[in-house]
């Protein structure tokens, strides 16, 4: 069986693991879907699209990703509609920003229809695993990562590109207690802070490791200047509710453009609500949540959605947020972004591909 338009070769599974899923208690992560795209690069060209049984693979152990890190990915997320239609949120984007993220590390861009065209076939094999259980959707993983199977340092010559599923339900069971980090860093500038590649979280394992040990599930990552401008909450982007402002750190080369992010902002301003993308201080946010004038502080990402925080702890002091109300912003904002994505109100912004 072929995709036509760009010769995907396709062979499905003679055996479906879709029965053994609960899908009304799905944890983020544990269930991967029955097939995955793949794409080589070699000889400066992708080849062999193909769509294959999810599966282990068979690498080198000299593969250059495992020594030295050539390896970026992306998050995103696809939903049924009321029909029982896929519909998938600013594809696109994701696939910008992962040819961003490649340029940054020396790797090959992925053309546009190789990523569309192998994430639209897979997504029609696998459509089943879509959820349709509320809060739920189908997390999507392109991830692409260099195969030269040599050990010098150089950019491979040689890369893998592939995309699997898996359904997902939500990714915080609470709202999470995040602690303002004051040593470690996550970026720098000049660095690669602002791609997805993978040493990014490799890196920050270990602080977020010493915080969970202090009873914090997360951390608010600040500039490695100062560690007095906040850049990101663990594995999200990060906004406040100050005053009925939706005040959120600028993008920058530390910062991660996040595709929530940015949605948010679109939101919010064809809202009325004035945004402010700036430098944002650790100092104004523990004063506003001294004042109260801090309404609410909550991570913005493709896994995670929209998560309130319940505390942020600075310098050794826990400072607890109020409760989200019914009609605050953040509830208001999350639900709209969910009746976008399956479907209940119209698109006007142009994000969702029905598949
Ligand atoms: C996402 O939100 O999609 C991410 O990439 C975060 C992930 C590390 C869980």
């Amino acid at each position: 069986m072929t995709a036509d338009t760009l010769q995907i070769e396709i062979q499905p599974t003679s055996q479906s693991r879709l029965q053994d899923v609960d899908f009304n208690n799905l944890v983020f992560g544990r269930n991967i879907s029955d097939h995955m795209f793949i794409a080589e690069y070699r000889g400066g060209q992708w080849q062999d699209l193909r769509i294959v049984p999810y599966g282990d693979l068979s690498l080198s152990p000299a593969t250059a990703a495992l020594h030295y890190g050539q390896a970026i990915f992306e998050g995103m997320k696809a939903y049924k509609n009321e029909e029982g239609e896929v519909l998938l949120f600013r594809a696109i984007d994701n696939w910008k920003r992962l040819n961003k993220s490649a340029e940054r590390l020396c790797m090959p861009s992925i053309p546009e229809d190789v990523f569309m065209n192998g994430l639209l076939e897979l997504l029609r094999l696998d459509s089943g695993w879509v959820p349709s259980q509320p809060g739920c959707s189908l997390y999507i993983r392109p991830y692409m990562f260099a195969t030269d199977p040599y050990i010098g340092v150089k950019p491979s010559d040689s890369y893998y590109f592939i995309i699997f599923t898996s359904p997902v339900g939500t990714y915080y069971a609470k709202p999470p207690r995040v602690k303002v980090e004051t040593h470690f860093i996550r970026a720098a500038e000049g660095g690669v802070g602002g791609t997805k590649c993978a040493g990014n979280y490799a890196g920050s394992l270990y602080p977020a490791k010493l915080a969970q040990e202090e009873g914090y599930d997360q951390l608010i990552w600040t500039d490695a200047r100062e560690h007095a401008y906040i850049e990101e909450s663990g594995t999200m982007n990060i906004m406040f509710l100050i005053d009925g402002k939706l005040v959120t750190p600028y993008v920058s080369e530390t910062t991660l453009d996040g595709i929530t992010r940015k949605s948010i902002v679109e939101i919010a301003k064809t809202w009325g609500i004035p945004v402010e993308e700036r430098r944002v201080s650790v100092k104004e946010i523990i004063d506003a949540a001294k004042d109260g004038t801090l309404e609410s502080a909550f991570g913005a990402g493709t896994a995670v959605v929209i998560s309130p925080f319940a505390t942020i702890a600075y310098e050794g002091v826990d400072y607890a947020l109020p409760e989200i109300k019914e009609d605050s912003f953040v509830n208001k904002v999350k639900n709209y972004l969910t009746d976008l994505r399956t479907g209940k109100v119209e698109d006007g912004f142009g994000w969702m591909t029905k598949v």
